[in-house]
């Protein structure tokens, strides 16, 4: 059993470029750090109200990378 609230891969968590949970996790596996997911997805590059959004979803995404074995 996780604790870990479920994540809806293809949630937008970015309105104004309409990138999904899943396409920010696929750069990031790629090795894109936040400016070149911007820059490739679009995300972050209009209103910027999804900054915190995105910034959380990647600080998890950072932390399991170093939980993993
Ligand atoms: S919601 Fe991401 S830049 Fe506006």
């Amino acid at each position: 059993m996780s604790s870990q609230p479920t994540l809806i891969a293809d949630e937008v968590l970015c309105q104004c470029s309409g990138t999904t949970r899943a396409y920010i996790e696929a750069l990031f596996k790629q090795g894109l750090d936040v400016e070149a997911i911007s820059q490739r997805s679009g995300a972050l590059s209009g209103c910027g109200g999804c900054e915190w959004d995105i910034a959380q979803f990647l600080q998890a995404l950072i932390a399991q990378q170093h939980n993993q074995p």
